[in-house]
């Protein structure tokens, strides 16, 4: 959601603010606002609706009196719609504070009514210009901006991230969160705030976590922490694992297009060094090793491709460990009052580590007792705080909206998750173990091959078909989450009708939407398969035929009983049938990307699209 930049430091605050902008884009991309207190010690603002860039050229144009403290934000419209007015910062009553917030204050509209009552005037529609108005009062009263702020937190309801600072205390930036994401930079001499570390990782790499209900005040010298108590906390330190370099686009023209060609890489890196002697080694599942044994039931939860994810993990920790999975949706979980009991691990899976619906569905779980697992690629971020342990994918940085390299990378820790189940509990032996292993570890040189050899006919095909309405994916088995990733990548990217189905229910309704032309993927199972899925798949593919459907078959290297069917056929290498998805996968990112491309599209920031969606 919101993108939030906090400095205080030698350097311009203005460059440092549009830098970490920058890198947040992706958050929230509908307005962009920043705050400075100039050398005068005057405090000076400027905030434009549309992407940064337009508050760039406007800032470009007229430079503010820049200094040595700032704050700025991007803004994804929640309480009021992108305009100017509404983009953040907001100021307290005498334009000294400027405040700036990622989140929902749901007790805004009473609040407002005792600002109102109090003679408050308000210039926007958003529920955070209260907080700011509320802050900008405490501080007349107690002359702290640590405590003013404290003091409004405590009154607040919802999630939050805050900033303020107030031109009586130049040098000083404070933030506030609950249920919502803020870490610390640590710099030398210089100090930073950020919804998470791509805010900051191009000054430093040292960081501290912010737990929930805590304040942090940064001076150039000096980072203090307290709750909202007032009681001090020492928040715990960690290193990012990657360089600023990684989240540049680096010469690709998108973002999208860099990361998936980094989809090799990334399910590398997530097996990188968790494996042994063709057995997996997870140390951190350490502090669950016990509870692994005595679990008898997996709950995955998460949303969209992250819940995609899920599903496929599904199969292959039932198949390996033999232990009932289910998968849901975090925000339907939650609220059905799920069957959860200590012997329930609650697995969560999620790329950015702040999806609120996953956060409250963790917290949920916890409370009833279940153990809470962690599958996430973002270092300090919400989720692996709140849960018992944490598997981290080694995606990097995902910077486009939609979810492409996280999606492999998270498919690779689940499966890493059911072998390590597998071997816990005894149902496979060590040879299996070492056989799954090795197929995992073939996949990125055919993940390569993919990228590779699909990708300029994806292109072409996606330019043929630009004028598209509606397009249809299905898959049986481990194909059938491809068949949802793919219609959901393509809805996302380029704003077309997109729906995937389990080839086996096609009878039972959608074949109803075949007509003359109506283009179908088909995510075609190994003809090697040993549960003779392929003929029934191939079989699917012949009545959507008759009925004119143009079919193009995501299939084996070497698998001819497609051909006569298929308009289409884009070629995968082989892997056991649990690989495959990873592999089949990749051709409906390329085609969702290109779709969009050949449309005009922005494909790193599709239309009322986050990348992460902090607010339920
Ligand atoms: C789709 C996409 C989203 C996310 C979902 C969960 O391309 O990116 O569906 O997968 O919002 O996000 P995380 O994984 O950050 O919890």
């Amino acid at each position: 959601m919101c993108g939030i930049v906090g400095y205080v430091g030698p350097g311009s605050s203005v460059d440092v603010l549009l830098g970490g902008l920058k890198r947040l884009e992706y958050r929230g991309y509908d307005s962009a606002g920043v705050a400075v207190i100039d050398d005068a010690g005057r405090l000076e603002t400027r905030k434009r609706a549309g992407k940064l860039n337009v508050l760039a050229e406007d800032l470009a144009a007229s430079a503010l009196h820049d200094g040595h403290t700032g704050i700025g934000h991007t803004r994804w419209a929640t309480h009021g719609g992108p305009t100017d007015e509404n983009a953040h910062p907001h100021l307290g009553d005498d334009g000294k504070l400027a405040l700036i917030h990622n989140g929902i204050i749901e007790n805004f509209s009473e609040l407002k009514q005792e600002v109102l009552d109090a003679g408050g005037v308000f210039t926007s529609e958003t529920d955070t210009e209260v907080a700011a108005l509320l802050v900008g009062a405490a501080f007349r009263e107690c002359g702290d901006l640590t405590e003013a702020l404290r003091r409004v937190v405590a009154r607040l309801e919802g999630a939050f991230t805050l900033l303020v600072l107030h031109q009586d205390v130049p040098g000083v930036v404070v933030g506030a969160r609950r249920n919502s994401p803020l870490v610390i930079g640590l710099g030398d001499g210089e100090n930073f705030l950020g919804s998470d570390v791509a805010a900051f990782v191009e000054h430093t790499r040292y960081a501290l976590e912010i737990g929930q209900d805590q304040i942090v005040t940064i001076r150039p010298d000096s980072v203090e922490v307290i709750d909202f108590a007032g009681v001090p906390v020492t928040p715990n330190a960690f290193e990012v694992a990657w360089d600023a370099s990684a989240a540049e686009k680096g010469g690709w023209p998108s973002f999208m297009k860099k990361e998936i060609s980094e989809e090799p890489e990334a399910v590398a890196k997530t097996l990188l060094g968790r494996s042994h002697d063709g057995a997996v080694t997870l140390p951190e599942l350490d502090s669950l090793h016990d509870v692994l044994g005595e679990i008898n039931r997996v709950v995955v939860i998460a949303c969209g491709t992250a819940a995609y994810a899920g599903m496929l993990g599904k199969y292959a920790i039932e198949a390996w460990a033999r232990i009932p999975v289910d998968v849901e949706l975090s925000h339907e979980f939650r609220y059905r009052d799920p069957v959860l009991d200590g012997r329930t691990l609650v697995v969560s899976v999620s790329q950015s580590g702040e999806t609120m619906d996953t956060l409250m569905a963790v917290k949920y779980a916890a409370q009833h007792g279940a153990r809470t697992l962690s599958i996430c690629n973002t270092q300090g971020s919400t989720i692996p705080r709140e849960s018992d342990a944490v598997l981290y994918t080694h995606a990097g940085p995902e910077v486009a909206v939609a979810s492409t390299k996280a999606f492999v990378a998270q498919v690779t820790a689940l499966y890493l998750l059911g072998l390590h189940l597998a071997q816990r509990r005894g149902t496979l032996d060590g040879a299996h173990v070492a056989a799954q292993l090795t197929e995992l570890q073939n996949l990125p040189d055919k993940l390569d091959q993919v990228v590779e050899s699909a990708s300029s006919r994806i292109a072409e095909l996606a330019h043929w078909m630009s004028d598209t309405q509606s397009v249809l994916f299905l898959g049986r088995h481990v194909g059938y989450p491809v068949a949802l990733e793919g219609a959901l990548k393509l809805k996302e990217l380029a704003y077309i009708h997109a729906e995937g189905f389990a080839a086996g229910e096609l009878k039972h309704g959608p074949i109803a939407l075949i007509e003359p032309g109506q283009i179908v993927f088909v995510i075609v199972p190994s003809p090697r398969d040993p549960s003779s899925l392929h003929p029934k798949v191939v079989s699917n593919i012949q009545e959507i035929r008759a009925r004119g459907a143009r079919v193009i078959a995501i299939a084996e290297i070497g698998d001819v009983a497609v051909v006569p069917f298929a308009d289409e056929v884009i070629r995968i290498p082989f892997a056991a049938p649990l690989f495959e998805p990873l592999l089949a996968v990749v051709p409906l990112h390329i085609f969702g990307m290109e779709l969009a491309m050949a449309k005009g599209l922005d494909v790193d920031q599709p239309r009322n699209l986050a990348k992460s969606v902090t607010v339920e």
